[in-house]
């Protein structure tokens, strides 16, 4: 066993995460922290420069509301959002962010990111909330901004984040949180008064739909393994809409976006026959009204009738692009022409290149060829079509009192902060208004902090004991290691990615995942929790051979706490409200009288226990 040393981090404001909405608060929080003298400290896994979901870039801003050009109004834009969740969205949340994302956008283009203009200096607009962007250097933009912000030693990177720590006299207050050095042998103490959790979404809980070569290409980051989610159940916040989860239209295997060739390139999704499910089966979708009438069609229920099509043996599904890009082309000079073809390409180079090498590899020509598309895999996350998340205070002057209680992004633990995808109930947020989102927590904590400054005081006892469980993996793997002559064939122990597969193969079949075809029912989810029992009982064989196996070992250990949230939480929800997201079998039709409400839980670390609650749904707008 390597010796391992303690570094202890004392500071006011703790940020986890460095992606957008963890940018965003550092930018934020150095700005109010400077003025009352306070230190905050930015805590990432990897380096900020290049992390998270926005790491390769992105080739669109998908929140935008354009408010300076009267494009559109905050109010318009919780009605979106209202009617893309079904109906079940915290407005006041929602609202909050469309006041403030414009501004967050104009800071972007001020500190050097490229968008696409119009002669008259507007925004090129994809969509009705979307804009494009040349947007490669998306995140070092904005991380450079940050990094300077709390200057570089306050910035910890490589260094994740297992535990949250709470005060010694109060479970219910925080106090800091402990992570390890992905590189040298040190576990860090971090004391901390105020803490925001910003630390991204949850993938490869399900399996994807590669495996062996493969595995690892997912749409959303397979480096946010629900850190974000599993941090704050154990520290006995509230979670919200944990039920609730993110299946998308992708194309087949580069899983590239779909939003950029339905909105800006108008290109029509059919199944292998040409005909167009939208049209075709929206008689389908009566039992879903009144959602299922607006425009645009909700994203669950979009993926619902893509899926009947396939059910009925009527795919490949495929996204028409040859005739939309000829379309595009036709009449248009040679100048024009490269235009649109370029941009047909920039869209995945600046966001997917996994999407644009394999259209390259496969001799896909996208003016010519036509591109299957395919159902994901689920993400929990909070920030695109996603509602997963912790239950937290809105804004003082829109939220109704069951939204408030004293400062903004609190969850229901004191000092305890979220943003980004760790927010519950406020989709569609995107990277624009997951970086406002870490603005709007970050002024809550440093205002938190100025009223309850004493000093953070974490249990003593409880950071000895995560110390001891932090390196386990690495005791038991030396201790056994000696039994076989390969280290993947022992049979002492598991590593992190024989675990994962069993997770990912559990919450597949039992857990409503693309091979269940999204189906679930009382049956299978207790089955399932069943299972997940079992494999919980099977972590503390987990061996790690070096620091990367540890840090797959405590990634793994997120993700079994998002998958066993996520099947109580399915449980409870009596109905079938996202269709296309998943099916309750048992509950296949929407029930607004009954279940137009959230659902929220709180887990008892001290009884092992959990707690379920309906909050209700308030409109604000
Ligand atoms: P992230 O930005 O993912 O940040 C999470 C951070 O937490 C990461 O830096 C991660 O490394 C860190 N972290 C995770 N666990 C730990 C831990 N235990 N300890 C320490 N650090 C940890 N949005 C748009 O606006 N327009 C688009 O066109 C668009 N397209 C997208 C295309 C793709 C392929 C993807 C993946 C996303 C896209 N999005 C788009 C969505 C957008 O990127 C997200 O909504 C946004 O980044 C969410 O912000 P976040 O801060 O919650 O998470
Ligand atoms: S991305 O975040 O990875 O870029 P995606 O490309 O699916 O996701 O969506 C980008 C934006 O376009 C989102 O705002 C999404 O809601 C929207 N969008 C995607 N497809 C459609 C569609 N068919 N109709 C309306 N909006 C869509």
């Amino acid at each position: 066993m390597p010796e391992l040393r303690t570094e202890v981090v004392e500071c006011d404001v703790l940020i986890i995460g460095g992606g957008m909405a963890g940018c965003g608060a550092a930018y934020e929080a150095a700005h109010w922290a400077k003025v009352k003298g306070m230190r905050v400290v930015l805590v990432e896994k990897a380096a900020i420069e290049r992390s998270g979901a926005v790491a390769m870039g992105l080739s669109a801003i998908n929140m935008y509301l354009g408010m300076k050009w009267g494009e559109n109004t905050p109010e318009d834009f919780v009605r979106y959002v209202r009617n893309e969740t079904m109906g079940l969205s915290r407005e006041d949340l929602t609202f909050d962010i469309a006041r403030h994302v414009d501004a967050s956008v104009h800071m972007f283009e001020e500190w050097g990111l490229p968008f696409f203009k119009s002669p008259e200096g507007r925004y090129v607009r994809e969509g009705r909330w979307q804009i494009m962007i040349h947007g490669e250097s998306y995140k070092p933009i904005v991380a450079e901004a940050a990094k300077a912000a709390i200057g570089e030693a306050n910035l910890y990177q490589r260094v994740f984040v297992s535990h949250l720590l709470t005060d010694a006299d109060d479970p219910n207050k925080i106090a800091g949180a402990v992570g390890f050095s992905v590189r040298d042998n040190v576990i860090y103490v971090f004391k901390a008064k105020a803490v925001i959790c910003s630390a991204g979404g949850a993938v490869n809980v399900w399996r994807p739909h590669a495996v062996g070569e493969g595995l690892g290409r997912a749409w959303y980051t397979v480096f946010n393994t629900g850190s974000v989610y599993s941090l704050m159940i154990q520290a006995g916040a509230q979670m919200t809409q944990m039920e609730h989860r993110l299946v998308q239209t992708r194309f087949k295997d580069g899983y590239g976006p779909v939003g950029m060739y339905f909105l800006m390139f108008r290109s029509k999704a059919t199944n292998a026959y040409g005909e167009e499910y939208e049209q075709t089966r929206r008689h389908e979708l009566e039992g879903w009204e009144p959602y299922a009438g607006s425009a645009p069609m909700p994203t669950p229920l979009r993926n619902h009738l893509m899926l009947r099509d396939i059910q009925e043996g009527k795919g490949p599904i495929y996204m028409r692009t040859a005739e939309a890009l000829q379309k595009m082309m036709e009449g248009a000079d040679a100048t024009r022409q490269r235009e649109v073809e370029s941009d047909a390409w920039e869209d995945f180079l600046d966001m997917t290149i996994s999407q644009a090498l394999l259209w390259a590899s496969n001799n896909i020509d996208p003016a010519k060829t036509d591109s299957e598309l395919v159902l994901t895999e689920p993400y929990l996350m909070g920030s695109h079509a996603g509602t997963s998340g912790a239950w937290v205070s809105g804004p003082e002057d829109v939220s109704p009192s069951d939204y408030f209680w004293g400062y903004n992004r609190m969850t229901t633990v004191q000092g305890l902060f979220a943003a980004g995808d760790g927010v519950g109930c406020a989709a569609h947020k995107f990277s624009s208004g997951s970086y406002t989102e870490g603005r709007l927590a970050a002024k809550g904590a440093v205002n938190y902090v100025y009223d309850n400054p004493g000093p953070a005081n974490p249990d003593g006892g409880r950071v000895e004991e995560i110390k001891t469980a932090l390196y386990a993996p690495l005791g038991h793997y030396d201790q056994h290691k000696g039994a076989t002559t390969r280290s993947e064939i022992n049979p002492n122990y598991l590593l992190p990615k024989q675990a994962l597969l069993r997770l990912q193969k559990i919450m597949d079949e039992y857990g409503g995942g693309w091979g269940s075809a999204y189906m679930v029912n009382r049956p299978t989810l207790e089955r399932g929790l069943e299972q997940l029992t079992m494999l919980r009982e099977d972590l503390a064989m987990l061996g790690a051979r070096d620091l990367h196996d540890l840090l797959r070992c405590w990634e793994l250990a997120d993700r079994v706490w998002c998958a066993e949230t996520h099947l109580h939480h399915l449980l409870f929800r009596q109905e079938t409200r996202w269709p296309g997201y998943y099916y309750r079998g048992d509950f296949p039709n929407l029930d607004d009288e009954n279940w137009k409400v959230f659902v929220n839980s709180r887990y008892d670390r001290e009884t092992g226990t959990w707690d379920f609650t309906k909050a209700p749904y308030i409109p604000v707008i």
